[in-house]
């Protein structure tokens, strides 16, 4: 695994913009998992911006959604669906047949798991996977103790994800559920890149960086990827930032 350490957010939004640029450039039909959270929204104007203005092309590109909440439909502003909407896909242009998400409203989760399973089979895999780390060590809704074999699941959620995740939503939510892909899609992503800023991720970062590898903290797996990368602004790692000089 690989820890960058940039000195402020914008830095390390537009280093992570441009890792997903480099794969494009690289692969014009990658596959890409991209996280919703406030972590990488920076990334994501970044990205739509360098595309808009040197012509970066992502027709050709596929996008997996990485989780959604349980009960809450797509045109609920706080469900990931409408933030990928409004924030990648629109922005970049895509295809809806290159859009494949977790239909959170389906009657058989169960299913909506194994159709992406196999949608992500059929792809030949993901290339690059852009996740956030929650305030209790998620990735996706890869909760605290599950285990790293699984694949797409439907989960309950841990108290903390049920409290934090009413930052997303405009009214008071009940959110018991999710659904998402599995840590075993994390592990066996080409490039797995976990960004984090903020002085609230301190702890978190800290534990996922120092702490032995296990169940208890999913986000630590990171360090068990081939290809994974770290991308943290200085206070995520309880740095303080350096006084303007004048
Ligand atoms: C949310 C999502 C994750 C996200 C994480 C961190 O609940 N399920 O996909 O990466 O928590 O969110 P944020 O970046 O807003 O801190």
């Amino acid at each position: 695994m690989k820890l960058e350490i940039f000195d402020n957010y914008e830095e390390l939004s537009l280093h992570a913009a441009k890792e997903i640029i480099s794969i494009v450039h690289q692969k014009p039909n990658a596959v890409f998992c991209l996280a919703t959270g406030d972590s990488p929204k920076l990334t994501y104007t970044l990205l739509a911006n360098e595309a808009r203005e040197s012509g970066v092309d992502f027709s050709k590109a596929y996008f997996i959604g990485l989780d959604e909440w349980v009960g809450v439909p797509p045109t609920n502003p706080g469900s990931c669906h409408y933030y990928l909407t409004r924030n990648v896909f629109q922005p970049l242009g895509i295809d809806v047949t290159h859009i494949h998400l977790f239909n959170a409203l389906s009657e058989n989760l169960q299913n909506e798991c194994q159709s992406m399973d196999k949608t992500i089979r059929n792809l030949g895999g993901i290339d690059l996977m852009l996740v956030g780390i929650g305030m209790n060590g998620h990735v996706g809704f890869n909760e605290p103790g599950i285990s790293p074999d699984l694949y797409s699941h439907v989960i309950n959620l841990d108290e903390v994800t049920q409290t934090v995740g009413q930052k997303y939503f405009n009214e008071t939510m009940v959110l018991k559920q999710g659904i998402t892909l599995g840590l075993k899609h994390f592990l066996e992503s080409k490039v797995a890149l976990l960004v984090a800023n903020g002085e609230k991720k301190a702890g978190i970062i800290k534990r996922a960086l120092e702490e032995t590898i296990s169940e208890t903290l999913p986000a630590i797996f990171i360090r068990k990827h081939a290809n994974g990368k770290v991308f943290v602004d200085s206070a995520a790692l309880g740095q303080k930032q350096p006084e303007a000089t004048l």
